[in-house]
């Protein structure tokens, strides 16, 4: 794993972009694994700002995102696909029809799963994966469990989870209880994995993920098996790590 240390959010926001753009620069017809959460906004900013400069050229990449709420319609202001239409899409040359996120109105869990797989791999696999991380060790929507899901699938989200959302909605009861997520094979099979880590409160969590046992209770300590995981976090992330 390669550690990329930054000395505040701002600055892991501009290192995380820097590999993003590197991609895209790279491989321009890419296909970006993206996150939503606090974390990468800063980071969509940074490419924002590049893509203005005339630096950056998205019309001929595709996105697949993490997870959605199931229940929650595009328009709505607190689901995934308005975050990322409003953070980033919107801002850049990225096509519409090349954005994807699972379909959270498909009430029908399997068939919302299996057509996003089917997505995922019609678009031939992820180049570039983003990843926050949850206190709780959680990547995409994939909680504490005995076992790794590797597909997507549906999610009962965790009352931690659930807490930690509640700050995006006008009560706890608002907060959608179950979401779509990427699984954990579709994850591992990205070519290159980025996560973004920011705050002393995360530092527990970094070090149980990247330093600790590979064990399901810790769904982003299967990274450690990954070929090719750079983690960009700020000294107060990294606080723990020697
Ligand atoms: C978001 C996602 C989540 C977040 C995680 C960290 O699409 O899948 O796993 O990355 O909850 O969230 P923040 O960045 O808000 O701490």
């Amino acid at each position: 794993m390669n550690i990329v240390r930054a000395k505040d959010y701002k600055d892991m926001s501009k290192k995380a972009a820097s590999v993003i753009s590197s991609q895209v620069i790279m491989k321009p017809n890419c296909v970006l694994g993206l996150a939503t959460g606090s974390t990468p906004i800063g980071t969509y900013e940074k490419l924002v700002e590049w893509y203005n400069g005339g630096n950056l050229d998205f019309s001929k990449v595709v996105s697949v995102n993490l997870d959605e709420y199931k229940g929650l319609t595009r328009e709505n202001d607190q689901s995934y696909y308005y975050f990322m239409n409003d953070h980033l899409f919107s801002k850049i040359n990225i096509k519409k029809e090349n954005t994807h996120l699972p379909d959270g109105t498909e009430p029908d869990s399997d068939k919302a799963c299996s057509d996003y797989d089917k997505v995922i791999e019609a678009a031939g696999g992820i180049d570039l994966q983003l990843l926050g991380l949850g206190h709780n060790g959680h990547i995409g929507f994939n909680e504490p469990a005995d076992e790794f899901i590797p597909n997507t699938h549906c999610v009962d989200l965790t009352s931690s989870t659930i807490e930690a959302n509640q700050r995006f909605f006008a009560s706890y009861d608002d907060v959608p209880k179950q979401a779509y997520t990427m699984g954990i094979r579709t994850i591992m099979l990205a070519k290159k994995v980025l996560v973004v880590v920011s705050g002393e409160d995360k530092a527990a969590i970094v070090r149980d993920a990247f330093f600790g046992p590979i064990t399901p209770e810790v769904q982003a300590s299967v990274l450690q098996l990954h070929p090719d995981v750079t983690l960009v976090a700020d000294d107060a992330a990294l606080s723990l790590i020697k």
